[in-house]
């Protein structure tokens, strides 16, 4: 629609090569397509603090409508975000939360409440009895001390659990502190807290312990290949932690805050446990939204074709009139 003023939002995304922040990032721009007058820029600082800093200040340069951030730290960014706020650009902070409260809206899934309910599934599969290993992301980051948090909560009602917390950033050398602990205990349950370092630790045991029984749950709940869904479905991860992206949501509040409607400051996402009595439900329902956005796509593709060809042909029109 030509006649509406266009509003443009930038998205600064934190972190490159990664499934889930990609599905993010795709399902921001298929929402943004089906607002005609709204641009979605995205800048990647693919892991550098620095570099989303410079990203954010640069969508204040060119003055956005509305910022939204996915923070890969929550202390480093304060100040640009509370630079945006105080410049009356809208922010919106997704996923990760941030030290300040100066920004106008925060999206994302409550962490404990994932913690809480690998916790609940560890209870209830092994009784109250048994060895669990969390291993946490990389980096310190509230969603890894939110997931600790909620976890620990649950298990420590249950004496006859022990828990033991390692950190995966050391999973690539033979050495690894979970290679180290498969070869001094005795593990059964194995909380990764993502898919991908729950799928990561499950390839390790299955070659050094061939035999083993360990249970293991991830966080994510991606569907297709390499996602969560598919693990449990496979019977890699007898269960997953849904963690959504928030990407459309996070499009449709930043085109609400621009028209001036009242937001929550706090808007929480759900989640809930996919396992092998849903897995497949869930992947199913998760099909038809992938279907669903490809259409979209493919509408706006056939649309944009279509003005295209009615641009040349009434150009062409207008050339034959001159003449
Ligand atoms: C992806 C990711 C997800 C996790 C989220 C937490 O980069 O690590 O696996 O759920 O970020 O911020």
């Amino acid at each position: 629609n030509e006649n509406k003023e266009t509003i443009t939002i930038g998205f600064s995304q934190s972190i490159d090569n990664d499934l889930w922040r990609k599905s993010m990032d795709h399902a921001m721009e298929v929402e943004t397509l089906l607002h005609p007058n709204a641009k979605l820029i995205i800048y990647n600082a693919d892991r550098k603090v620095k570099k989303q800093i410079q990203d954010v200040e640069k969508m204040i340069q060119q003055n956005m409508d509305v910022i939204i951030i996915a923070p890969y730290e929550s202390d480093s960014i304060v100040p640009v975000i509370e630079k945006a706020n105080r410049k009356g650009i809208p922010v919106i902070i997704v996923d990760r939360k941030v030290n300040t409260l100066n920004y106008t809206a925060f999206l994302g899934a409550d962490n404990v409440e994932v913690g809480k309910l690998a916790g609940k599934q560890i209870v209830s599969l092994s009784k109250g009895k048994g060895t669990v290993v969390e291993i946490r992301g990389e980096i310190v980051t509230y969603p890894g001390i939110e997931r600790s948090k909620g976890l620990q909560q649950i298990l420590s009602k249950y004496p006859g659990i022990q828990k033991i917390s390692i950190d995966a950033d050391d999973f690539n050398s033979p050495k690894s502190k979970f290679v180290k602990l498969l070869d001094s205990l005795s593990i059964d349950y194995v909380f990764g807290f993502n898919d991908l370092i729950a799928y990561n630790a499950w390839k390790i045991a299955k070659e050094k312990r061939p035999n083993n029984k360990i249970k293991f749950i991830g966080v994510d709940g991606l569907n297709g290949t390499n996602g969560g869904v598919e693990f449990v479905k496979e019977g890699v991860l007898t269960g997953t932690i849904l963690y959504p992206t928030g990407g459309a949501e996070a499009i449709k509040l930043a085109l609400k805050i621009k028209n001036k409607e009242i937001v929550p400051k706090m808007n929480k996402l759900n989640t809930t446990l996919i396992d092998t009595l849903n897995a497949e439900i869930m992947s199913s329902q998760f099909d038809k939204i992938s279907l669903q956005q490809s259409d979209i796509e493919n509408q706006q593709h056939f649309i944009k074709e279509q003005l295209q060809k009615y641009s040349s042909q009434s150009n062409l029109l207008k050339a034959l009139i001159v003449l």
